[in-house]
């Protein structure tokens, strides 16, 4: 039992080795998800200390009281109120102890960020993708959330299909995303970077593959993205031919769903993640896939084989049964799209 115990120790140590671990909710990178640690870590050595001393008790007494022999039993007897007072109290004050610090950091990281200046986007989740919707400055974007460091960003949650469950670990703690309902969390970046989180509520098929990103930049790399997303989306130039070929077969194949702002069915909401300038973003498909040419080739020659959809029912994109030609002029418009 010792050899299997130590073995199975050594397998889930070595998830926590010295690789990067960009999902580690122990690697706080913002005051939300320190809060929630600095939480943690001594619940953790409450829990610690319980175990080893429940533990120790119970191998203590398994040694010590065994049977050596038919007639050797231990004495008899019934009842001890003080050991009883002792076991119900102790762990009485430990939990109280514990609730206190829980309830008081649950209700303070519920806080919201208001002011003009606050950064407020609506995170609505879809089967698989993430929408980032910022309602002040106009801009729809997908999967990967772009917010400015250093300040306190607020975000309304919603769904679009079922429940899911948006998580940074390293930002802030796990919040439900829910059909008909609008949950509030707030997350910040200390310093710029990226910081890679994903769905974190069984929502089907591709649960797994739901993915998403927040890019944290400095204040001033934040307010030239913004400016970049608020432009009309590019137009191919008359030279690129596959390009303008690309956007004739957008407009006939893709409008259905996506909506590129300023293309037509532009002001229409769509099911689909809005790619008005899609080439801007660094992954694609719930951040399932790493945004480039050959990437985006085979997805686009039959996304269900790529990633599990169900695009019968309305649940991700169906296989448009397009020709390599057609890939390869579809994929020169969308990289158009800066
Ligand atoms: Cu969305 Cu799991």
């Amino acid at each position: 039992m010792f050899v299997p115990a130590v073995a199975t120790l050594g397998l889930l140590g070595s998830a926590c080795g010295t690789q990067e671990l960009p999902q580690n909710a122990l690697d706080p990178q913002g005051p939300v998800a320190r809060q929630l640690d600095n939480l943690w870590d001594p619940v953790f050595l409450v829990a610690v200390v319980v175990f080893f001393l429940v533990q120790g008790l119970v191998l203590y007494c398994l040694f010590k009281f065994r049977a050596k022999s038919d007639e050797d039993a231990p004495v008899q007897v019934h009842g001890n109120a003080k050991l009883e007072l002792g076991w119900t109290v102790a762990p009485a004050m430990i939990l109280a102890f514990i609730g206190f610090f829980t309830v008081a950091t649950v209700f303070d990281i519920n806080r919201r960020a208001e002011g003009e200046e606050v950064v407020q986007v609506n995170v609505i989740g879809h089967q698989w993708w993430w929408e980032y919707d910022y309602t002040d400055e106009g801009i729809k974007t997908a999967n990967e959330l772009h917010i400015p460091a250093g300040e306190p960003v607020q975000i309304a949650l919603n769904a679009e299909d079922v429940m899911h469950n948006f998580w940074p670990p390293k930002l802030a703690g796990k919040v439900y995303a829910i059909p008909g309902r609008t949950n509030y969390m707030q997350i910040e970046a200390d310093v710029p970077g990226e910081y890679a989180g994903q769905c974190a509520e069984y929502c089907g098929l591709s649960h797994a593959n739901m993915r998403l990103k927040v890019i944290a930049h400095e204040r001033a790399d934040y307010d030239r993205w913004v400016a970049d997303q608020k432009r009309p989306a590019a137009t191919p130039a008359a030279s690129d031919a596959n390009a303008v070929a690309g956007a004739g077969l957008f407009g006939g194949q893709c409008t259905r769903c996506h909506v590129i702002e300023g293309v037509q069915g532009g002001e229409i909401e769509q099911p689909a993640p809005n790619l008005t300038h899609l080439a801007s973003r660094t992954c694609f498909a719930g951040c399932m896939f790493e945004m480039n040419d050959s990437n985006l080739r085979r997805w686009l020659r039959n996304p269900p084989a790529e990633k599990p959809m169900n695009p019968d029912n309305n649940q991700g994109m169906p296989n448009l049964g397009l020709t390599e030609e057609q890939i390869t002029q579809l994929i020169a418009y969308l990289n158009t799209l800066k």
